[in-house]
């Protein structure tokens, strides 16, 4: 059980996969958890487990990338929960293809959801972290930040996340808030799954050529993730920040 002394953590992106596995284990290292997805009814499994164990959720529907929505998620979650201290930017979306097939859509859509989204809600969060004294920052890069072939616009969003990380660690650090970013590996969650089936492949027939190519001869979980993320959030990381920390089963060379 962990020190940490109850806080309101959002986690976007939490109806499922990782997301939702993050939001679990905030919520049980004893963090009051805002759900945030598109759909607040997506939200409700992830509220339910963490009832279910005691903890407290709110489920909240929210597009990251509208500015307007954003500020009003925020604002109930301030009001219903209490002033947001941990935020985990999460939310995200594939829209693959190779540069000569991609659209301008595709492109936006991504840098929208990953980049404008970590973007507004950082910011709608960082002045109750100002004022508190007090904050945790984690955002979702990827393996795929070091190139990947079909994820031209998704590789540069989640470089993009690392830069954006080390300028929230170094613009907000005096205040007491730290920004640090966990880039996974192949992680078992629908966005691979829907990967497998664009490819033509069965997800476990997937899931086990992705293995032999990973040291630990397995592909992770959601929880390896949130394990991660939990690390970063705990007030006892406080010295810790700027950081990427990929978690994929080995090195990435
Ligand atoms: N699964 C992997 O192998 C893997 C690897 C590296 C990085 N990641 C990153 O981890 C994060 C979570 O991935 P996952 O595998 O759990 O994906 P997922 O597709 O299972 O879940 C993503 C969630 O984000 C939500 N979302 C999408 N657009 C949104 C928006 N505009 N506003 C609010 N919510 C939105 C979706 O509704 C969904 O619930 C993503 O940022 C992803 O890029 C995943």
């Amino acid at each position: 059980m962990s020190t940490t002394e109850q806080r309101v953590a959002i986690v976007t992106g939490a109806a499922r996969g990782i997301g939702a596995a993050t939001a679990v284990r905030l919520a049980a290292e004893g963090h009051a958890v805002a759900v945030l997805d598109l759909d607040e009814s997506a939200c409700a499994q992830t509220v339910a487990t963490i009832t279910e164990h005691g903890g407290t959720a709110l489920a909240v529907g929210c597009d990251v990338s509208d500015s307007a929505q954003v500020e009003a998620a925020v604002a109930r979650v301030t009001q219903e929960l209490g002033a947001p201290l941990v935020l985990v930017n999460n939310a995200g979306v594939l829209r693959d293809n190779l540069l000569f097939k991609m659209s301008d859509d595709d492109w936006d859509t991504v840098m929208n959801v990953h980049l404008r989204g970590a973007f507004l809600m950082s910011r709608a969060c960082q002045k109750h972290m100002v004022d508190a004294g007090y904050g945790r920052i984690v955002n979702l890069s990827s393996s795929s930040a070091l190139g990947n072939r079909g994820q031209v616009n998704y590789a540069a969003a989640k470089a993009g996340m690392q830069g954006f990380t080390k300028t929230l660690a170094k613009e907000l650090g005096k205040f007491g808030i730290t920004a640090n970013a966990v880039a996974p590996g192949f992680i078992a969650t629908d966005m691979t799954a829907a990967t497998a089936e664009r490819v033509g492949m069965g997800f476990d027939d997937f899931k086990a050529a992705a293995a032999t190519q990973i040291p630990v001869q397995r592909v992770g979980a959601p929880e390896d993730i949130a394990n991660a993320v939990a690390f970063f959030t705990d007030e006892k990381a406080g010295f810790v920040s700027g950081q990427v920390l990929y978690v994929a089963g080995g090195p990435l060379n």
